[in-house]
């Protein structure tokens, strides 16, 4: 295996997922697969930081070895509990028995309750510092970025943050770093790991950037633990991030909608036509062929949202429920957001959504348009002019 060094004496030790297909419970969909980042600091003290997903394993330690034998491990420090980082760190713990354990008090609490071990561990804060030799590790604490136990570690010689999962993203990658791989996909897949990860921690992920912009500490690379590792500009995903935590949107819809029979389809398709002979980009997604992670990555940085179903048992398809589940929970604030579809004898569906959109923060910007059986050709051209009116609301 070849030797992945990142930084002077800082080696890149993971693993590249090529097939997962699904994170969080079949919540997010990972169509580009993943990588488990682990990084191993080589200096008179060895430090493990992060491990990887218990299946990866052996691949880790297949390059920990290339680097040093693992028994002469120092410290393993753990920024995150969460099974894709920290299932292989009782194999660790066998391979290297006289390492130290450094993490939050939460992180040490949520390990013992995962892996039921016993373990010589370290609790660090933030300004904590660690002395390798010649290099200083310091840990800055990140609670609920995105667990309650999340840290960050810096290495402060190399001007190195290890942020774990924060400004990473689920991309598989034969490069390792930025500069190696398209940079669209790569913010494509940046947003899409904000908008279903981190959305609605935004304004904990702003208090978390200006406090370490004011700690001056110079940054040169980040290092995350999934996809590739920015080094050429790091501050483009810093700024990103800023952009997507303070709810900075274009001027752009997203249409979602299932539909029975086609009636609440040809809604969605003269609404579109609406909006964009407003000048205004919109999207058309038809669930259940669109995936719900999908549409939430092309949310974050639309102003609008139109969510749209026929009525069923007097409310929504059910096709519509998991991306509904998931508005509610990642509560995409300040954008403007609508209703519409078809009904038979009893509507529902239209008022279903509403509520939904209601709880999931959004501010609805105008009533539902709702069409009875099949659109005739002027419910179809009153479709377009809620689509123009939507757009100029924007
Ligand atoms: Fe929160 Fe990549 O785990």
């Amino acid at each position: 295996m070849t030797k992945i060094e990142i930084s002077d004496g800082v080696f890149w030790v993971g693993a590249v997922d090529w097939d997962v297909r699904n994170f969080h419970g079949f919540s997010y969909t990972t169509h580009r697969g993943t990588s488990y980042n682990a990084y191993l600091i080589v200096d008179e003290k060895i430090a493990l930081v992060d491990t990887v997903y218990k299946p990866f394993s052996d691949e880790m330690f297949d390059r920990i070895r290339e680097i040093v034998d693992p028994s002469r491990i120092d410290y393993v420090v753990m920024n995150h509990v969460e099974t894709d980082h920290s299932s292989s760190l009782t194999e660790v713990m066998k391979a290297a028995p006289r390492a130290k354990v450094l993490g939050t008090a939460r992180c040490k609490a949520g390990l013992e309750k995962h892996y039921f071990c016993k373990m010589d561990f370290q609790t660090v804060k933030t300004g904590d510092e660690l002395r390798l030799g010649r290099k200083t590790l310091m840990f800055i604490e990140a609670p609920m970025l995105h667990w309650p136990d999340s840290m960050f570690t810096y290495v402060k010689e190399e001007g190195l943050l290890l942020p774990n999962d924060a400004f990473g993203q689920h991309l598989a990658s034969s490069g390792r770093f930025d500069d190696q791989v398209d940079s669209h996909v790569l913010m494509e897949e940046a947003a899409k790991y904000y908008a279903n990860i981190l959305l609605p921690l935004s304004p904990l992920v702003k208090k978390k950037i200006d406090e370490i912009v004011g700690m001056k500490i110079p940054i040169k690379t980040i290092a995350p633990s999934h996809g590739v590792i920015w080094r050429k500009d790091p501050m483009k995903i810093v700024e990103a991030y800023l952009r997507w935590s303070t709810g900075a949107t274009e001027k752009r819809v997203v249409i979602a909608y299932d539909t029975m029979w086609g009636s609440t389809e040809r809604m969605a398709r003269a609404i579109l036509e609406g909006i964009s002979s407003e000048g205004v980009d919109a999207r058309l997604y038809r669930l259940p062929y669109s995936d719900t992670s999908d549409i939430i990555g092309e949310l974050l940085n639309s102003r609008g949202l139109l969510v749209g179903s026929s009525t069923i048992n007097n409310g929504i398809l059910p096709t519509l429920a998991p991306l509904l589940t998931d508005l509610r929970g990642l509560k995409p604030k300040g954008r403007l957001a609508a209703a519409f579809g078809s009904y038979g004898w009893m509507g529902g569906a239209t008022e279903e959504i509403e509520a939904a959109l209601r709880e999931a923060g959004m501010e609805i910007a105008m009533p539902a348009m709702k069409v009875n059986w099949v659109p005739t050709e002027e419910e179809l051209k009153q479709c377009v002019s809620f689509g123009r009116e939507f757009a100029r609301k924007l």
